[in-house]
């Protein structure tokens, strides 16, 4: 099979993590018999460096029309200043708006070798399985108005939490529809005794699970959901949120796993190609040292394996190579090892 894949390293780790990842999927490749080619754009901090905007309207084009997308990370102190006309962040957010990619997967699964790495009790994360699915194209990141004004001599910033319900309806469907290969366990995560958006977000999931007799839904509120998956993760199957509310869980979920450098994701439009990526950051202070964990992208990869290019067995090699490499004791510093982002990924490849 030959797959067209846009690489977006971006900043910091993002440039190391991904290309690790990319031989990867180049010994896969040569493996299974696939052809993969890759075309590498800047995006984020560095293309605010080199063109000004932090995704330009070609590297947009070029990923609508590949198969699938692979993204390090954006960001760094150089480009903080809160004054700023362009940041990076609105590189990934106008990527996944272009991409329309509505649903961001975020799967949270605690290896048996790992327990003792996360600050949560291992007889407590023993066995989470968990996946997130986030909305990402909508609520505050994206609601109209947001500004900041001068006001009688005060500043004043709005930001808008703002969803239709046909926004709400597409990810729900894709939380139930992946909860049936899962345990077929919904909880919608929401903030509805005090937020309007959440009082039509649950009346929107209460009909989705009409039409899902075979999967359970419950609700939950964010305070409580957030306490929840450090007091009882195992009770978890599918996770459902609005924007926010997924960003801030999904790096507390994190935590349960040991580290964040272990963990992928997968963002689906309803057609066209997914964006795929760590769900760390640029993590400036460990930049161009070559220790950061490449097994979050690594492990991305394998997501698109499967969702993208609906290779399964590929993505499966993937992610049993990982499975041993950390059965076996390979670690990364962000996990009490010494291995480099390198050698971390020669021990995958070499179990593939
Ligand atoms: C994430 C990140 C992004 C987000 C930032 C970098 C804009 O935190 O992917 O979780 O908030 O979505
Ligand atoms: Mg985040």
């Amino acid at each position: 099979m030959k797959s067209n894949i846009i690489l977006l390293p971006g900043d910091g780790i993002g440039v190391e993590v991904v290309s690790e990842a990319v031989r990867v999927l180049q010994v896969l490749a040569k493996k299974y018999n696939h052809e993969f080619s890759f075309s590498e754009y800047l995006m984020g901090g560095c293309a605010i460096d080199q063109y000004g905007v932090a995704l330009t309207d070609e590297t947009l084009k070029a990923c609508k029309a590949s198969d699938s997308v692979l993204l390090g990370a954006v960001g760094g102190p150089k480009w903080d200043d809160p004054n700023a006309k362009v940041r990076p962040e609105q590189g990934l957010l106008a990527l996944r708006k272009g991409l329309g990619v509505f649903a961001n997967l975020r799967p949270v699964k605690t290896h048996p070798a790992l327990l003792d790495a996360s600050p949560v009790k291992a007889d407590r994360i023993k066995d989470v399985d968990i996946l997130v699915v986030r909305e990402l194209t909508g609520g505050l990141y994206f609601g109209q108005p947001k500004m900041r004004e001068q006001v009688n001599g005060h500043t004043r910033a709005v930001d808008t939490m703002e969803y239709h319900d046909y926004e709400i309806r597409r990810v729900v469907d894709l939380a139930f529809r992946l909860a049936l290969r899962r345990k077929k366990k919904v909880t919608s995560v929401d903030k509805a005794n005090v937020l309007e958006t959440s009082r039509l977000w649950r009346l929107i999931a209460n009909g989705v699970a009409a039409e899902h007799s075979d999967v359970i839904l419950d609700h939950m509120l964010v305070d409580t959901a957030s306490m929840r998956l450090i007091t009882a993760p195992t009770s978890f199957d599918v996770i459902v949120t609005e924007n926010t509310f997924g960003d801030i869980l999904t790096d507390e979920a994190s935590v349960l796993a040991g580290s964040m450098g272990m963990l992928p994701s997968a963002s689906l439009a309803d057609s066209g190609p997914g964006l795929y990526e760590p769900i760390h950051g640029s993590a400036p202070d460990i930049a161009g040292k070559g220790i950061a964990n490449p097994l979050g992208t690594i492990l991305s990869c394998a997501m698109m394996l499967r969702y993208s290019l609906h290779l399964d067995e590929e993505a499966h090699a993937i992610e049993s190579a990982v499975d041993a490499a950390i059965t076996e004791g390979a670690r990364t510093a962000d996990l009490g090892g010494t291995l480099s982002t390198t050698k971390m990924a020669d021990e995958v490849i070499r179990r593939i």
